[in-house]
């Protein structure tokens, strides 16, 4: 568990500032039609900042094979490749500034849950205090002069091979019947998802000048690792590309990727899970892509 706190401080509000340019360049076709995007999350938004912020620095995301899909080298990002913000940076909102608040709560609720041994009361319990966080922020930056802006809901966190390798269930419905995930941590992101909805809905009826958009990224992972065939990736969407331990999950912390116990998989576009945690930037892509026919 030693390398859990470093992995997953990037809890902190990250604001990251960049060109449009920058996707234009990384998807090789259209332009982009921000002139900037204020993008806001955790370690599954995050461009690089954990990668120079003091607490973070030096963590595995700066060691290879992170980065090896793109740039092709190490870059802060938790993924072998681009983040589902790289790939929404072109959209068919005009602004010229956009908002971006990437999924907030998973590192909240999974610590709890992890420590308090897989019950939910208590994580549950947490779902008032995080969506009431994000209203917070959209709030404030509605108040500064914000517009546009597209919010992330919850990750379908009960097909994370962290959470599965971590804590192995039971019998009777711990595990979902299509997607082998863990039931119990689905129903707690979609409840997270119907509140964080709910207060969309309060905060556009509040601001009518304003364009809120939820973005959902709990139907696209959960209907590719439940149909991986069907969208183009391989047999075992639930086990990590990189790390170590084999089994169904691929995950034990001893070997997480980017440490020297680590291996990757050979392809990671046939993996939609990187490390345990974070997506391939092939799944990045498919859900930005979901992402972008929903808004
Ligand atoms: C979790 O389980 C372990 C081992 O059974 C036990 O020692 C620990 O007290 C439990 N923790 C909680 C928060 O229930
Ligand atoms: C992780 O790997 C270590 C080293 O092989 C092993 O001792 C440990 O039991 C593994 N943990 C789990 C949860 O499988």
């Amino acid at each position: 568990m030693a390398p859990l706190p470093r992995l997953l401080l990037p809890v902190a509000l990250l604001l990251i500032a960049v060109t449009g340019e920058a996707y234009a360049g990384g998807t090789g076709h259209g332009h982009a039609r921000y002139d900037r995007v204020f993008s806001f999350g955790d370690s599954l938004t995050d461009t690089g900042n954990s990668a120079i912020l003091p607490v973070t620095a030096g963590g595995p995301f700066t060691n290879p094979p992170y980065g090896q899909t793109h740039f092709g080298r190490p870059n802060g990002r938790a993924s072998d490749g681009r983040l589902f913000i790289d790939f929404v940076g072109q959209r068919k909102i005009m602004a010229s500034s956009l908002l971006y608040l990437g999924e907030i709560g998973f590192n909240d609720y999974s610590f709890v849950a992890v420590f308090g041994n897989g019950t939910i009361g208590l994580v549950q319990s947490l779902v008032p205090h995080i969506v009431g966080a994000i209203c917070s922020v959209l709030t404030d930056a509605i108040g500064v002069g914000a517009r546009t802006m597209v919010v992330a809901g919850m990750i379908p966190m009960g097909c994370e091979p962290e959470l599965l390798a971590l804590l192995p269930g039971g019998g009777g419905d711990y595990y979902d019947r299509a997607s082998s995930c863990i039931t119990r941590f689905n129903q707690l992101a979609q409840l997270h998802n119907r509140a964080l909805k709910r207060m969309l809905c309060q905060l556009r009826r509040d601001h009518p000048g304003t364009a809120i958009h939820y973005a959902d990224l709990y139907r696209p992972i959960t209907a590719v690792v439940s149909w991986p065939r069907k969208y183009g990736f391989g047999g075992m969407p639930l086990a990590a590309c990189c790390g170590g331990g084999g089994g169904p999950y691929n995950f034990n912390f001893t070997f997480f990727c980017g440490t020297p116990a680590a291996t990757a998989c050979a392809d990671p576009s046939m993996s939609v899970s990187w490390d345990g945690i974070h997506y391939t930037e092939a799944a990045n892509r498919f859900v930005a892509h979901a992402m972008l026919r929903g808004l």
